[in-house]
């Protein structure tokens, strides 16, 4: 069902679907090496465009095929060559990485009851040290839907799984609460 609704949205202009990657993906481009990245609910393939011009080699995975389509497009007019996989980014069949870097831009939050399966496999396909970048929506009561975001209980499940390095918390467009953390696993 949430497959069908965000290929319905891709349709149309999804209202995220900026075709900007944000301050914080390029301050983390500026301050560590390239290597391996993945695209976690990569959309149109955006960041995944932005990694690989500076050096990445990159994975996008998005569950769906019509953001996919789009990246594909948007990759061979940018020269990338791009590995996009249709998938669900709690399954990531025949992904292994490892990867140094798995970004998440708004995918990890929507997960509802399947946010252990992620974190399972994204244990699994992160190199040791490797970083997870995530941007999430918070839960708040003001904004109703108490299955769209993440809870403080599932932030500290992720923390307890991952060291948190950073975490900045902020407001989105519609003045929800959200946060960027940049997370580390270990060595
Ligand atoms: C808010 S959009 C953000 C897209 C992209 N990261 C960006 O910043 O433009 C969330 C994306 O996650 C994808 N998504 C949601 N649940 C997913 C799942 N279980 N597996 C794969 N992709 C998923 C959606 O199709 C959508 O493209």
């Amino acid at each position: 069902m949430k497959r069908f609704l965000f290929n319905l949205m891709y349709l149309h202009h999804a209202p995220w679907d900026s075709g900007i990657s944000p301050p914080e993906l390029f301050e983390f481009i500026e301050t560590h090496p390239p290597g391996h990245a993945i695209d976690l609910g990569c959309g149109t393939g955006t960041n995944v465009i932005t990694l690989a011009q500076h050096g990445w080699q990159v994975s996008g995975v998005d569950f769906a095929a019509r953001a996919i389509k789009t990246a594909h497009r948007k990759a061979k007019h940018a020269n990338i060559d791009a590995d996009l996989h249709v998938s669900d980014v709690t399954r990531l069949h025949g992904m292994t990485g490892p990867y140094d870097l798995a970004l998440d831009m708004g995918c990890f939050h929507n997960l509802e009851y399947k946010k252990e399966d992620y974190l399972h496999r994204l244990d699994q396909i992160l190199a040791p040290g490797g970083f997870w970048l995530l941007y999430a929506h918070m839960l708040s009561s003001e904004f109703g839907d108490q299955k769209h975001g993440l809870s403080a209980a599932e932030f500290e499940i992720a923390s307890a799984r991952f060291t948190l390095i950073s975490r900045t918390d902020s407001l989105d467009k519609i003045g929800r609460d959200a946060v960027w953390a940049l997370f580390q696993k270990s060595e």
